[in-house]
């Protein structure tokens, strides 16, 4: 039997093959997947993650790709995306007990409605809350850490683990959660608040991300990292480098740390470009920076 109809055969979810990444990244970039699977539920995964062990085939997971360019190769092995099945969500007094692939927009509302605060800064920003714990997703003054109680992750032998929140090593943008970990479920520390006042702060923080991001054309927000107490985008900008342009990829002439697409960008577009903001902010200013996106696949 082919490995393909093999995977067919063991896998309840859907299973696709050379799948476009491009379809489930933010980007709209990215070459195929050699297998691409929706598990169906917690036993699918299971089954899935002992297939590939047992086959020595990688395995890649991801949420809703917003933070993601996928080389124009694809990426070998199987991709899983938790989204479609790992998606509930609920209260308990004041904690929010949620699946990895839930949206955070459907998380700041449940909060909001349940008149919890502590997640309005969540507002606007893309994925889901998987990736969000994994990357350390925020802003500025406040980030998803800071709010995580603990999670439950999958090793890749199937067995599952408690981790608390200072088990996760968060920092700027990152924890140390390994990759041989599939994050599933977290629950968020939240407190009681105003319901007024909840939804005044959402809209100012929606306001000012209007204001200042570029939202109508497809992204991976903010490229790179904001070196120590300065802003990346500030940096770009002081190069002359907005509507800087490789192919189809382009520097936002709104905020200079997005990249956008403007319909059929490569992956090496944009890679050319980051390389060219790094050498040119490298060259004129001295600051490294290092990229925010995290970059997979071939090229
Ligand atoms: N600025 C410029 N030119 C630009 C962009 C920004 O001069 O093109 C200046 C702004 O005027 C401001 C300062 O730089 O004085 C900071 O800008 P901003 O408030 O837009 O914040 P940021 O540091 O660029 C960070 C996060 C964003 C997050 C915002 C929330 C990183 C890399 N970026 O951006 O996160 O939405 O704060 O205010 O940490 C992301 O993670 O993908 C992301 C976009």
């Amino acid at each position: 039997m082919s490995l393909q109809s093999e995977i067919r055969k063991v896998v309840k979810g859907d299973v696709r093959f050379d799948e476009p990444m491009s379809r489930h990244t933010s980007f709209r970039i990215g070459g195929p997947a050699d297998v691409f699977i929706l598990p169906k539920d917690l036993e699918d995964l299971i089954v899935i993650l002992a297939f590939a062990q047992k086959q020595s085939i990688p395995i890649f997971v991801i949420g809703q790709g917003t933070n993601l360019l996928v080389r124009d190769k694809g990426i070998r092995g199987i991709v899983i995306k938790l989204a479609a099945y790992f998606g509930g969500a609920k209260t308990e007094g004041d904690v929010v007990c949620a699946g990895a692939g839930v949206r955070l927009g459907r998380l700041v509302k449940l909060a909001a409605n349940k008149s919890l605060s502590g997640l309005e800064f969540v507002v606007g920003i893309p994925g889901t809350l998987g990736g969000a714990i994994m990357t350390n997703a925020g802003l500025e003054s406040s980030c998803i850490g800071d709010i995580v109680r603990d999670v439950q992750v999958m090793l890749f032998d199937g067995t599952l683990e408690t981790l608390d929140s200072q088990d996760l090593g968060f920092d700027y943008r990152s924890s140390n959660l390994p990759k041989t970990m599939i994050l599933l479920h977290a629950r968020l520390k939240l407190h009681e608040g105003n319901p007024d006042e909840i939804l005044e702060t959402m809209k100012l923080f929606m306001a000012q991300r209007r204001s200042t991001q570029p939202l109508s054309l497809p992204n991976a927000g903010c490229v790179f990292k904001n070196p120590s107490g300065d802003s990346a985008g500030r940096l770009i900008e002081m190069c002359g480098l907005k509507g800087r342009r490789v192919g189809e990829a382009v520097i936002s002439a709104k905020h200079a740390n997005f990249v956008l697409n403007l319909g059929g960008a490569r992956a090496a577009d944009v890679i050319r470009l980051m390389d060219e903001v790094r050498n040119v902010v490298r060259t004129r200013i001295g600051v490294e920076l290092e990229p925010e996106i995290e970059i997979c696949g071939e090229a």
